[in-house]
Formats: C-alpha cells, structure tokens, sequence
C-alpha cells in the first residue's frame, strides 16, 4: 500500500466558469483531468453571471469527480489528500468548490489544501515533457489578472508589474463585445482579427513610460470604441471587413504592449526563462510573436499547451501535489478568498509548527 504523502492528490477547480476536477501523483504524473465548460450558459448573457456559475459548479462537482476516477482508474479509497482552488476568484464559485472538497476530505479522512488558482496557473508549464527550471519570469495573463512576477521557486513570488485597471483578457472580452462577437471574447476576437489588416488602423501603445512594467488596458478599450464609431460611420453598422481589421488591430496593440513587457522585464530582473500562462497564453500571435523577440534575446519561453492555458484542474492537482505537505484535517476552515496576492505565499512547508 503506497503511504499517504504518495498518493495521489484531486485537483478541484471552480474559480469561474469551469468547473474541473483531476488527478496527480508523483509517480505517473497527470491521471486524469476533466472538465466542464459553462461558456454557453453565459454566452447568452455575454459574460459569467456568477450565480449561474455557482449553480453550476455545484451540480457538475459529483459526476466530474466519478468520471475523474474512471479515467484514472482510482477510487475515492486511493486518494492522499484534496487540493481546491482557495481564491482568487468569485466567491459563491469558490466556496462551492472549497465546502465540497472540504466535505469529501472530511468523509474519506484525508487532508485538504486550499491553492491559489495563480500559482496553479504559473505551475501549468511544469505539466509539459519540458518543464521550466527555477528561477523564471512568468506572464500571467488571464481574464482577472495581468502581472508579471519573478518566480526564485515554489511559493516565492514577487510581482513586478501588474495592471492598473482591465485585465488583457477581460479588454479581448469587453472589445469582442463591443464588436458584436460572442463570449468569452478572446478566441473570438483572434478568429476575426485573422481575416483582417491590423495596420489599417493604428490603435496606442499603453506602455506607461519607458521603465513601467506596469500595464493598462482601458485606454486601448476606448480607442478601439471611437475607431469602430469612426469606421461605422452614419449608418451605425460595421461590415465584417471593418470587424475583422479593428480586432487584427487591437490583437497586434495588446500583443506589442505584452511583449515589450516581457522583454523589459527580463532586462530587468535577468532572468533567461519566460513562462506564458493564463487564458491570454493561448493566443497564436502572442505565442509567436514573443517565441520570436524572447529567443533574440537568448532567452526562453515556456508555453502549457493551450488546454492548461485557460481555467482547469490539471494545474490545481499539481500545485496541490507539490503543497501537500500544506495539507490539513478536513474541514479545516473552507478557504475562500476572491482577493489573494502571489506575494503573500510561502515554500510549501514553510508554515508547518
Ligand atoms: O485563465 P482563464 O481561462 O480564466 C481566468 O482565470 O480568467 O482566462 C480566460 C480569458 C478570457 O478573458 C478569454 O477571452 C481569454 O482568456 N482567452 C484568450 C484566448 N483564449 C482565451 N484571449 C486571447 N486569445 C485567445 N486565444
Ligand atoms: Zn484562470
């Protein structure tokens, strides 16, 4: 029988829109992982309407967890501990997810832990066949966060920069909006932005003067609403063509002020590893265009693969493989925390009496 600190750990994700559910351990890696897209619940509405998400997580949680231990071949009997996502996030989706894990942890008699669903998303590339060494530079970019931060090692996070209002996510959201395509924006605006010229339009920079490697992306928002007004012209209506080169041209401004960053911030701090994580993390320009300037510099970008990018609980259960020794009795107090900085973690362990 393996013991306790070597068996595997369930991964729960309900931070927001996805509701996952997975499993690691140490000794063959990812499980399973699997997960439930609310995005057609709220693509009606145009965004997350967090009580629907709430509702969600909580019917999904049960069969994700069954069907997370049949690809796994496991029952509830061989896991070690349960790792949950603790914040940030919305709060009615997070507590869902932390009471359920605390609940079933409470059950079989097995520890919990609550992650921080940012570090699960800056862990994400140490999924990959070839991981990122410590210590690296990441960019975490997703629908509630744009920041980068130094990463020395497990739990020691500084952040560097960050953005001053809309996350870069929530800008590709707020602009699919604005040009009539549907939710979650960012796949949608990079659909679009493929069929159209992004020099037609010249959109700012938002680089915050030559040292910040702080972000802001609600100018940009408002450029892009006067370009589209502009292009509309009296009739009100933008043609496909119009759609398709005002998001070619907000794609390449967030893309250039993203990158510019990076670089920046390798400058910076020299750092020689860059890894991209978060929602934003899928686009096929960013991957490119920072693979490119980040290899000039003769440094290195580290990518999960698109599927890790965007919300899942691959990342949770890895995180909680590695903060396992974090793990306490059930109900140890469900975390919930929609505001939770990196800053504040510690080593796994570090808090142990
Ligand atoms: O990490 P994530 O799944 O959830 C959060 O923790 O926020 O990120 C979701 C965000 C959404 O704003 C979505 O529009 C954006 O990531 N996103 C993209 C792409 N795929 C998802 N943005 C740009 N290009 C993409 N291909
Ligand atoms: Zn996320």
């Amino acid at each position: 029988m393996q013991s306790p600190e070597h068996k595997p750990v369930l991964g729960v994700e309900t931070s927001c829109d996805e509701t996952g559910v997975a499993i690691y351990d140490g000794s063959a890696g990812l499980r399973s992982n699997v997960l439930f897209s609310q995005v057609d619940t709220h693509r009606l509405y145009g965004g997350v309407v967090p009580e629907l998400a709430s509702r969600d997580h909580g019917t999904k949680l049960v069969p994700l967890v069954e069907q997370a231990l049949g690809e796994a071949e496991l029952t509830l009997a061989d896991l070690g501990a349960i790792a949950y996502t603790g914040g940030p996030g919305l709060v009615g989706a997070l507590m869902v997810g932390a009471t359920f894990s605390c609940s079933l942890a409470y059950g079989l008699g097995i520890p919990a832990v609550a992650v921080h669903h940012m570090e699960g998303h800056l862990l994400a590339p140490m999924l990959e066949p070839e991981p990122p060494a410590f210590p690296f530079l990441a960019l975490l970019v997703s629908g509630g966060h744009t920041q980068l931060v130094s990463v020395a090692g497990l739990g020691r996070y500084r952040t560097l920069g960050a953005t001053l209002d809309d996350a870069a996510g929530e800008a590709f959201d707020k602009v699919a909006k604005l040009l009539g395509l549907s939710y979650p924006g960012g796949p949608e605006v990079a659909r679009a932005a493929a069929a159209g010229n992004g020099e037609s339009i010249r959109l700012p920079r938002p680089l915050l003067g030559p040292d910040s490697l702080d972000f802001s992306f609600s100018g940009l928002k408002t450029a892009v609403r006067l370009a589209a007004q502009a292009e509309a012209g009296d009739g009100g209506q933008l043609t496909a063509a119009q759609v398709a080169d005002i998001a070619a041209a907000f794609q390449a401004a967030v893309v250039e002020t993203l990158v510019t960053k990076c670089l920046r911030a390798l400058d910076a701090s020299g750092l020689k590893r860059l890894v991209v994580a978060g929602g934003v993390g899928a686009n096929a320009m960013l991957r490119q265009q920072l693979a490119e300037a980040v290899g000039a510099r003769g440094a290195r970008v580290y990518y999960p693969r698109p599927v890790y990018c965007t919300d899942n609980a691959a990342m949770i259960a890895y995180a909680g493989w590695c903060r396992r020794v974090d793990a306490r009795p059930a109900p140890a107090d469900p975390m919930a925390r929609p505001r939770w900085s990196l800053d504040e973690l510690q080593p796994p362990g570090a808090n142990t009496g």
